[in-house]
């Protein structure tokens, strides 16, 4: 077990897991570059490379992703995002073929060492897909679900009304808890799997393309409800909308795919990752800005 290990115990899980709670999480200083030195490192990430069965999709990634930041990765289809995005809560454990190279520290522990649950990761590290995907139950059991697995106690009233609020959802659905989530509209159920992946107290979620199935003003409501959250949570959110990368995120990744010279593959690179300001006014490398002006992808 490594040394900075040995305090942390899973809550709720059954099983010990060395990642670290909220309350035991120490602030350390990184010492991965990239990031102004007042924030706050959650994820370090070194020489990450993923590979389905031989085929490297993503290699080389170093970055630094920061607390209370929302961060962007952006990047034309195919380079890896929603790869990287679920090496963050070892989401890549579920595809038998995948396999992460190099390293992604949490609160300065290896997400990938054997002695971390990576159950309870996900219970820390939640995540929000493309596609809305309620369970076929009620509203009320939909955010229920998460807590009761994880053995949270406390009472489901307060976490179901607590959890809709901080999703901006509670005023719509107050009156109809007990009715299916499978009958809200799109971006209800999409602020409804925010609500969910909310109801169990996560540190970070992860939001792969949120608003990509969502009209304008269902997107806007998203954008808004991550804005009013970013106080609470750290946010990392897969985007192809430029528009809502600039909007919404302090830090932003470029991404582009490389074709492999010996197959006729391509693997994912990191071109660039700096404040989103940056990014998209005055970025250093000329793929980053023929991408975000829309030269190219
Ligand atoms: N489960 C999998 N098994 C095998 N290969 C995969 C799997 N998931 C993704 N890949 C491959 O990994 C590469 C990166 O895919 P990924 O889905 O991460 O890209 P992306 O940047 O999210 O693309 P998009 O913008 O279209 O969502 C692609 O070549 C893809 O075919
Ligand atoms: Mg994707």
């Amino acid at each position: 077990m490594p040394p900075e290990a040995k305090t942390a115990q899973g809550s709720g899980s059954g099983s010990p897991s060395v990642v670290p709670t909220r309350l035991e999480i120490k602030r350390s200083p990184s010492d991965v570059p990239l990031s102004p030195p007042e924030d706050v490192p959650v994820f370090q990430v070194d020489d990450l490379s993923v590979y389905y069965g031989s085929f490297r999709a993503v290699r080389d990634v170093s970055m630094t992703v920061c607390e209370r930041q929302i961060t962007s990765l952006i990047g034309p289809s195919g380079c890896g995002k929603t790869t990287l995005l679920r090496c963050f809560n070892r989401m890549n454990d579920l595809v038998e073929i995948a396999r992460v190279a190099g390293k992604i520290l949490y609160h300065g522990v290896d997400l990938y060492h054997p002695d971390v649950n990576a159950v309870e990761v996900r219970r820390r590290i939640g995540m929000v897909f493309q596609k809305p995907n309620p369970f076929p139950k009620s509203i009320y059991d939909n955010i229920t679900f998460g807590p009761k697995v994880a053995g949270i106690k406390g009472n489901m009233d307060e976490i179901v009304e607590r959890s809709l609020r901080r999703a901006a959802l509670w005023d719509e659905v107050k009156d109809r808890l007990k009715e299916s989530a499978m009958g809200l509209s799109g971006g209800q159920q999409q602020r409804l799997c925010i609500a969910r992946a909310l109801a169990v107290d996560p540190e970070v979620i992860l939001m792969d393309e949120p608003c990509s199935a969502l009209d304008p003003i269902a997107t806007g409501r998203i954008e808004d409800l991550m804005e009013e959250i970013k106080s609470e949570y750290t946010i990392i959110i897969v985007t192809h909308n430029m528009q809502q990368a600039a909007r919404v995120s302090d830090m932003c990744a470029f991404f582009t795919a490389e074709v492999n010279e010996t197959s006729d593959t391509r693997t994912g690179v990191l071109v660039e990752y700096d404040k989103t300001e940056k990014m998209f006014s005055n970025p250093s490398d000329e793929r980053t800005e023929n991408y975000v002006t829309g030269r190219f992808g």
